[in-house]
């Protein structure tokens, strides 16, 4: 299993009817290519985490780079993982989960976005906060 992380900025070609676009096109093609993860959808960026087989990811994400609705697109972490943690979605998005839980993760999700480089504890926070937003996932 192979994850992949990246931050993007909206770009000026990007309108909010996109993102029913992206999600509809993201399911249909990733569940094809047995790809799960999760699209955080942040005032001017994008956080998305992909996982799948390692061909499978980057040939989603070649074609994601190529996207001008979005721009800057820095990829912040790529590993082979042991577990799948993002199986449950083909593509989740926050925007589908409850206000309050959204709130809460566009706000420390934004401090991440400014950032230029990641330390390993900043990564796997972010990783804990993407997965904090599976429904299925508990919380304490
Ligand atoms: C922020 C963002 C996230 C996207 N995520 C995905 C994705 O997870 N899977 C996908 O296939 N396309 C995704 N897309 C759309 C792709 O950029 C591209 O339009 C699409 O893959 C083209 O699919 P097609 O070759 O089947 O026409 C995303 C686009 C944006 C802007």
């Amino acid at each position: 299993m192979y994850q992949l992380i990246y931050i993007s900025e909206k770009s000026r070609h990007f309108e909010l009817e996109d993102i029913p676009r992206i999600l509809h096109i993201a399911r249909i093609n990733n569940e094809l290519l047995n790809v799960s993860g999760l699209l955080l959808d942040l005032p001017e960026h994008f956080i998305q985490v992909l996982e799948g087989t390692q061909n499978n990811v980057e040939s989603i994400f070649t074609k994601i780079s190529d996207d001008i609705r979005h721009c800057n697109i820095r990829c912040i972490y790529k590993q082979t993982v042991m577990l799948q943690e993002f199986g449950d979605w083909s593509m989740g998005f926050s925007g589908e989960l409850n206000l309050e839980v959204i709130q809460d993760t566009i706000h420390i999700a934004n401090e991440f976005v400014r950032k230029q480089t990641f330390t390993n504890i900043q990564i796997d926070s972010l990783k804990l906060l993407l997965k904090s937003l599976n429904p299925t996932s508990k919380t304490y």
